[in-house]
This record gives C-alpha cells, structure tokens and sequence, in this order.
C-alpha cells in the first residue's frame, strides 16, 4: 500500500487540488453528478475539484484506479449501483468494493427512463412493446457496458418485454444518447439527469420511468411507471456515492465528510439536481458507516434480483 500520509499533511488537508474520477465517459449522467458535485465542494474543502473521466469495463477501470490511487484524500471516486452490480456482472474485477475503499457517504437517487430513437414507431409503451415483438432479432439497445446501470435496467427491460436485445456498449450513455438522437441506436435505459434534456427538446421518445410515482419533474410528469404499464417489480433509482482508496486517514476521511454533507446542503446543487429529477441524500446514508451499509444491502439485494432476470455473465 502507498506511504500513509504524515500526521502533518493530514493536518493541513487539503493543499493542493482534489480530483474525483468519473468511472463514465464526460457528458453522461455519472459526470453530470459529479461536476455539479465538485462545484459544490470548492468552498467547503477550500481548494478546487477537478473532474477526471476514466471509462471502460462499466465503470470497473475507473474504480479501480481509485483503489491504486495513492490514499491521501486527494483522488476519490463518484460511482453508482455499479458498486452493488459489478461483483455480480463484472467477472473478476480486480478489486473489492467493501473492502478496497473507504466509504466517504451518500450523494444521490436519480431514477431512470426507457428512452427510444425519435423515429421509433411508437408513441406510448404498449406500441413500444409491440414493435419490440415484431422486430425481435433486429433492437439495438444501448449502455455504457457491462456493469452499468444502463446495462442492469437494460437486462431488466429485456427480461420483463421477454425481447432480447443487441446491447451496444459505450463508454458511457452520454455518448450513446448521440447515437440514439441519431437513430444508430434504437432503445436506452438511462438516468434522467442525462435524459430530461433530451426529452424536453424531443430529441428522443421516453415510454416510462422506473421508479414507484410518476416524478415532478415537468417534462416527465406525464410519463407513467413501469408498474402502471404492469410490469411489476421493476424499480431501479440509482444512488450514487463518494469513494476514497483503503487507509485514507481518519482525519482527512472526516474532512471529505464534513465538506460532503455542506455539498448537499448547497441550496444551487440541490436546485440543479431536483430540476433533473435526482433527490440529493438529506438522510443518514450521508453518514460513512451508513453509507458502506446500504451498500453492502444493495449487492445482497442485486446478486439474485441479476441472477433472477437470467443474467449470464459473459
Ligand atoms: C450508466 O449507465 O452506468 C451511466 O449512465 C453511465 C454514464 O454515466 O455515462
């Protein structure tokens, strides 16, 4: 394991840049979270946060290289339920996620939408599965790989349709969503922090949302739940956390707390966030012990909901 860091420099944490690493291409949901995030931490932590964008493996490389990086408090992660889904989907992943990190707390829940190409040839979900029906064999569905929560609602969509689908992975859904504005793709599962805007302009087609209730979010108020559409079972909202490589100083870990729970209490973070249809953690899971908790319950709650929906590992 890299030098711990002197009880000197845990003091004076932080004196130079922190950098949060994306596990997800720039221009998707994860980086949306996390920029709005790092602007929300320069005044708390005293010091600028740059956004590093590292994809690949469904968000596994970046992961990882978080639990290499060096634990001084200055590299962290900002994932999602891929911490609870990777040990499941992603063979071998060449670190563990309750044990390689320290868990800095909660950011939070952003739900997610069944998007389609805006030439798709339906307009409500019942015409979306009819066409699936005809088309078996031919649906490219997009995600950001194995591993993401694209992927996993992707898996679940299929599985409750009964239409498999091609999956095209990318290195994150912003630039899938490209893809399907553009008609290379057909269908996506995806966050509604990269979906709302792209609904609002009409540039793609939403058939659902995934959560239990209808969201307040204006363009997606009309939009019915899954369950409406009887599918039941199919809830996927994604929570998204902060991350520290294993052996991050006590001290430097209560600092990045500290400076965390100011973040969503940012009146301007907050607005973006909601404006989205996310709801920024006000509750306990902004707590470490709590968060690793929710965690450690999300991957014993995904290994056979995964299982149960057929997934085969590839
Ligand atoms: C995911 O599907 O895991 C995320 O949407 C990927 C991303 O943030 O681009």
């Amino acid at each position: 394991a890299a030098a711990a860091l002197s009880a000197a420099a845990a003091d004076e944490f932080p004196s130079k840049p922190i950098t949060i690493i994306v596990p997800f291409a720039a221009g998707g949901p994860t980086d949306k979270v996390a920029r709005d995030l790092a602007e929300a931490l320069r005044k708390p932590l005293g010091t600028t946060v740059i956004v590093d964008n590292a994809a690949g493996a469904g968000g596994a490389i970046g992961a990882n290289k978080v639990a290499r990086a060096q634990p001084d408090g200055y590299t962290l992660l900002l994932h999602h339920i891929g911490m609870a889904t990777m040990p499941t989907l992603v063979p071998n992943i060449p670190f563990k996620v309750e044990s390689d990190f320290e868990y800095l707390g909660m950011v939070n829940d952003v739900p997610m939408t069944i998007i389609g190409k805006p030439g798709l040839p339906a307009n409500n979900y019942k015409e979306l599965v009819a066409w699936m029906q005809q088309n078996k064999g031919r649906i490219n569905l997009g995600n950001a790989g194995i591993g993401s929560a694209s992927h996993l609602c992707g898996l679940l969509f299929q599985h409750a349709v009964g239409v498999d689908m091609t999956q095209v992975p990318y290195k994150g859904t912003g630039p899938a969503m490209t893809d399907l504005m553009g008609g290379q793709i057909d269908l996506m599962c995806d966050q509604t922090t990269n979906t709302t805007g792209a609904i609002e302009a009409r540039k793609v087609k939403v058939f659902a949302v995934t959560t239990p209730k209808r969201l307040a979010v204006p363009a997606l108020k009309d939009v019915p739940t899954m369950q409406e559409m009887g599918v039941k079972d199919f809830q996927v909202t994604i929570f998204h956390g902060l991350y520290a490589p294993k052996g991050t100083p006590a001290p430097v870990l209560k600092k990045l707390n500290d400076a965390l729970k100011t973040a969503l209490k940012d009146p301007d973070f907050i607005k973006r966030e909601e404006s989205l249809g996310a709801v920024v953690v006000n509750d306990k899971r902004v707590d470490p012990a709590e968060h690793k908790k929710f965690v450690h319950g999300e991957i014993a709650k995904w290994t056979p909901l995964i299982k149960a929906a057929g997934v085969h590992v590839e």
